[in-house]
């Protein structure tokens, strides 16, 4: 019985070599008109142009805005009429999480978060600086450390200002931005630039 199972072995496997050689060499198979190439040419373009246009949408999705106007991590129209004049408290949006402070060097919106563990710190006008309640942390007007377990100064955020003479936008340190007869401000809460480490 094994004998008879061995010799029949070989000639399975030439069989199905046999087999494969007519499937390469046969005619192509009309299926309705369309023949097996065809048919798999039209898949392959069928998913190419599906890549194609999941590739799209990634894109479209990407370059759109994520955060609408007024929305955290979006942008913030600031009146200009509404400005604190310079040096004076700053004035803080709870919404956007940021403090307008109009100093002697130039505008500038400060993540309203303490740069030690997040908590809202206020503006204490009798001290004028900030402070934080959690751990005691106090930074000046521009944000820059004065004393606490703070490590860094206040992170920033970008401001976007339209002027008669053109747009100027917060640089990439977040400098205080000067700014006269500004006629529309923005604060873009989606960029923000970390505080400077201090010693
Ligand atoms: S969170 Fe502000 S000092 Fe700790």
């Amino acid at each position: 019985m094994a004998s008879t199972t061995a010799t029949n072995a070989p000639k399975a496997a030439s069989a199905r070599t046999a087999a494969a050689e007519a499937a390469v060499n046969a005619p192509e198979v009309q299926v309705k008109g369309v023949t097996r190439r065809e048919f798999l040419f039209y898949i392959w373009s069928a998913s190419i142009a599906l890549l194609l246009g999941e590739l799209g949408g990634a894109i479209v999705w990407f370059a759109l805005p994520r955060f609408r106007e007024g929305e955290y991590g979006g942008t913030f129209p600031v009146d200009p009429a509404t400005l604190p004049a310079v040096g004076t408290a700053p004035a803080l949006n709870p919404v956007g999480k940021y403090w307008i402070s109009n100093t002697a060097n130039g505008l500038l919106a400060l993540s309203a978060t303490c740069t030690h563990l997040g908590c809202l710190f206020k503006w204490v006008d009798l001290n004028n600086r900030f402070e934080c309640p959690c751990h005691g942390s106090k930074f000046q007007a521009t944000g820059v450390y004065i004393e606490g377990p703070a490590p860094r100064n206040l992170d920033r955020f970008q401001l976007i200002v339209d002027t008669p003479s053109g747009t100027v936008t917060t640089d990439a340190d977040g400098n205080p931005l000067p700014v006269s007869s500004p006629t529309a401000i923005r604060v873009n809460t989606g960029k923000k630039i970390k505080g400077a480490t201090h010693a």
